[in-house]
């Protein structure tokens, strides 16, 4: 098997005295792929993300004990322009909806460079997969940053067995329209030359109807297959020492008071200043509840050398200022804004919430949809956005939330928090059968079909 993704599964750090360090690589393809696949004689082709991972390609030290890994030192120009203004603020906010289109995007010369530069980096990905391509080996890509890919190895190697499969959300055809219609069409002709997976038959829809009505094309194989969690590694995470100690911590800040949760990377598609807005409006509502509840929002950096997200941070940051500010008393803090990543800390909020707010604008899935109800020994409710993919699967046993509405979102915090305990139980153990039902091995396995099929 042949994994193609941004992120690797190991990056490289070099030490004072010339060796390198590995660590587990970041983000949530490197995460579902690396426990399903380590040791299995995969190889696994990626992009070396900084200077540890560059000069280790350079020392010819870039290895792994559990892969047979390949990591592609690009040129720098070219891969910034790759990933941060193509894959980032540009895909990423076309899938997400994030543009404020009187203003952005706005396509010149610039852009034609930048394509040109996302072009390259997918073939050097290509190119890559080709020369590393057995008989039979079954070949993931992953994600919109390699979406030039399929045809590109397709140009090469039509018998190579192929998947696609994009984690965020797929635009409809109005919001398509906005690239030039020669970048929109060379990513849909792309995408069809092989089979296509979303988390969501929503995204599923979205992309046939854009090959449809924006680029003029019948649409290639494509399918849903949302991730699932991995069982073993969170009971692994929850029963260790450093969770012991996050949840104990945790008790202690929350002084025995209901928790409100949420765990995103700082990120506008999450849409956590509405989540505080919305908690602001829920304590104006409800005086029975202040110094009853914390929002303990675990947040984490995320791509912080775009302005978009520095400012987005900052905003977060005034936001749950102005709420504490409006009402915290002497010995409560109605936000406990934690913006650490610490892995442990997580999983400790995700066992002790009681309610878990993920208020997406949009999402790919949200895998803490799934990890939290796993996890939480509380009988938590989950307040999910129905504009996530995970709302599909865990809907009925959720409270919907309508991302945009925060009077809505207040109501919401509102019933979690009054529920009867009967009501809580019974939606609490439909979600942890729900979650623990369809892992992430049924994900890995149905690519694998898929890509199958498709040779065959
Ligand atoms: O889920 C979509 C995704 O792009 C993943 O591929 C990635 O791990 C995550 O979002 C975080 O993004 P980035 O890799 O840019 O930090």
């Amino acid at each position: 098997m042949i994994v193609a993704s941004h992120r690797g599964p190991e990056r490289f750090q070099r030490e004072a005295d010339g060796t390198f360090t590995r660590q587990r690589g970041a983000g949530g393809v490197v995460s579902a792929l690396q426990p399903l696949l380590a040791g299995g004689g995969a190889a696994w082709i990626a992009a070396a993300m900084g200077d540890g991972d560059r000069a280790a390609v350079a020392a010819g030290a870039a290895r792994s004990d559990d892969f047979d890994l390949h990591l592609l030192s690009l040129d720098p120009d070219a891969h910034r322009l790759h990933y941060d203004l193509i894959s980032n603020s540009l895909l990423w906010f076309l899938h997400h909806g994030l543009f404020d289109l009187p203003r952005r995007p706005v396509f010149d010369d610039r852009f034609e460079e930048a394509w040109s530069a996302f072009r390259s980096v997918n073939q050097a990905f290509a190119d890559e997969i080709v020369s590393a391509a057995r008989d039979g080996d079954p070949v993931l890509v992953q994600d919109y940053h390699l979406a030039l890919v399929p045809a590109m190895v397709r140009a090469q190697r039509p018998d190579v067995s192929l998947v696609y499969f994009q984690h965020t959300p797929h635009c409809g055809p109005n919001s398509m329209g906005v690239l030039p219609t020669t970048a929109a069409t060379e990513l849909l002709a792309s995408m069809r030359s092989c089979p296509t997976g979303f988390h969501s038959q929503r995204w599923v829809r979205a992309y046939e109807a854009c090959c449809e009505i924006v680029a003029g094309m019948a649409p290639g194989p494509a399918f849903a297959a949302p991730l699932g969690i991995d069982p073993e590694a969170l009971d692994a995470s929850a029963s260790g020492p450093e969770a012991s100690r996050e949840l104990a911590l945790l008790d202690d800040l929350v002084d025995g008071r209901r928790v409100i949760l949420r765990v995103d990377r700082i990120e506008p598609s999450k849409n956590i200043v509405r989540g505080f807005l919305a908690y602001d409006l829920f304590l104006e509502r409800n005086p029975q509840w202040r110094e009853r509840v914390v929002f303990v929002a675990l947040l984490y950096a995320s791509r912080e050398n775009l302005a978009e997200y520095q400012a987005y941070r900052a905003e977060v940051e005034h936001a749950a200022e102005r709420v504490n500010n409006r009402w915290a008393t002497a010995g409560w803090t109605p936000i406990a804004l934690d913006p650490e990543d610490v892995y442990p800390r997580s999983v400790a909020g995700m066992c002790r919430y009681d309610v878990l707010l993920v208020n997406p604008l949009k999402d790919g899935l949200n895998l803490v949809a799934k990890e939290g109800p796993y996890l939480n020994e509380r009988d938590g409710v989950l307040a999910l956005s129905t504009e996530a993919g995970a709302f599909d699967e865990l809907g009925d046993a959720a409270l919907a939330v309508h991302p945009f509405d925060i009077a809505q979102t207040a109501s919401v915090f509102e019933s979690a928090l009054a529920m009867d305990s009967d009501e809580r139980k019974a939606r609490a153990a439909r979600l942890r059968e729900l979650t623990a039902s369809r892992t992430s091995r049924h994900w890995l396995d149905e690519l694998v079909a898929h890509a199958r099929a498709e040779a065959g």
